[in-house]
């Protein structure tokens, strides 16, 4: 069995931080949503995986690599544009022939994992097996409907009024007998190759199409509130690990995962409320950060106080006065207050599609 992680794409949602870098390695509790995915095909012992890429490919080979470090082989596959789901299937057909596949994209979570579901596909020997969970927000998915004894009958990609709440799930496992499907299908009026109408061709040709439900909670991470829902569902499950270099005044409360090796995250005069993650090489001084929080490698936070958020590497809070919440910060990021500074004014050096919101 072989691996296609989709890792292509656009990423608008969560602009500006795709401006300028693949929506697939934004950090979730400080490790790129898209190894915990190549971590859980491996898992399944699938080890030969393809990666398809768009305008990001640099900066996704320069994290992945050839696959070495998770024990796989990857092999990456160009997109052009992003056809859509089932134009990438299409593409990576001389990659995968001949093989059965699990496809996963490359922007979603899921909290078990793929490995008795990979079990369960082999086992039951259908053409194609559909992952679905219950949502309160249908129309925002593609959306299955099943027939009184569990078979998918018909696939709808966000219907306007849904008739079922299982949303699918961005895992999908198939045969050979998808491609005849891919090729059949044509572009939808949103101009992408929809993996929907594929699967729904399979079920108009008379292939089996079996759906799972999914136990245990899956996140699409696509836009900043599923990035900092995935952040606590993450840190909610790990382990504490590491320990600071903390002086007399600091007050490590709960889980927290310090990286980096011994005393390599430092705290002067700080309270750290877990669950949380502090990356290599960070400095927290005059401090609370509070729970479900990320900060990762090389940051350095003094007189601020931060919880449920999310900061990538070597960015600088310092002196902000009111406490920083519910926030996704990039790299390299300088917040700070200065009194010093006239006009007394906020003043922004800002890219496009920021947001900032101002508590007072
Ligand atoms: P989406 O979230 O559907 O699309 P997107 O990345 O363009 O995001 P946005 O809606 O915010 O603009 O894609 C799901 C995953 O599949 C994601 O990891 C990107 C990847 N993808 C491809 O690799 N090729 C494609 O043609 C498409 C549509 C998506």
């Amino acid at each position: 069995m072989k691996g296609l992680i989709l890792s292509g794409g656009k990423g608008t949602r969560l602009r500006p931080l795709t401006h300028t870098s693949a929506k697939q390695l934004v950090p979730v509790a400080n490790k790129p949503v898209l190894f915990y995915g190549i971590e859980s095909l491996v898992a399944a012992g699938i080890t030969e995986i393809g990666i398809v890429v768009g305008d990001t490919h640099a900066e996704i080979e320069a994290a992945v690599g050839d696959g070495t470090r998770f024990g796989a082989h990857v092999t990456y596959i160009p997109q052009d544009a992003p056809r859509g789901l089932a134009h990438a299937v299409l593409i990576a057909e001389t990659f995968l022939a001949g093989d059965r596949f699990v496809m996963y994209l490359g922007d979603n979570l899921l909290q078990r994992g793929i490995t008795s579901l990979v079990a369960e596909y082999l086992s039951l020997g259908v053409d194609c097996e559909i992952l679905l969970t219950k949502v309160p927000n249908p129309s925002s998915f593609g959306v299955a409907e099943l027939d009184s004894s569990g078979r998918v009958v018909r696939l709808v990609e966000k219907p306007k009024e849904p008739r079922s709440d299982l949303a699918l799930v961005g895992v999908y496992l198939f045969n050979d007998a998808v491609f005849e499907a891919v090729k059949a299908i044509k572009p939808s009026a949103r101009g992408e190759l929809e993996i929907t109408d594929a699967i729904q061709w399979l079920v108009d040709n008379g292939n089996s199409v079996k759906a799972h439900l999914v136990s245990g909670w899956w996140k699409d991470t696509g836009k900043a509130e599923d990035m900092l829902e995935a952040n606590r569902t993450v840190l909610d499950a790990a382990e504490p690990l590491g320990e600071p270099v903390a002086d007399d005044l600091s007050r490590v409360e709960g889980k927290v995962v310090f990286e980096g090796g011994p005393g390599s995250v430092v705290l002067v005069d700080s309270v750290v409320r877990g669950p949380a993650i502090l990356g290599a090489g960070t400095r927290i001084e005059r401090s609370f950060v509070g729970p479900y929080t990320a900060i990762a490698a090389g940051c350095r936070l003094t007189g601020v106080e931060i919880e449920n958020s999310i900061v990538w590497e070597g960015s600088t809070l310092e002196d902000v006065p009111l406490r920083i919440s519910d926030s996704l910060i990039g790299r390299n990021v300088v917040i700070k207050r200065r009194p010093e500074m006239r006009p007394k004014a906020h003043r922004f050096l800002v890219g496009d599609n920021s947001e900032i919101g101002i508590g007072e």
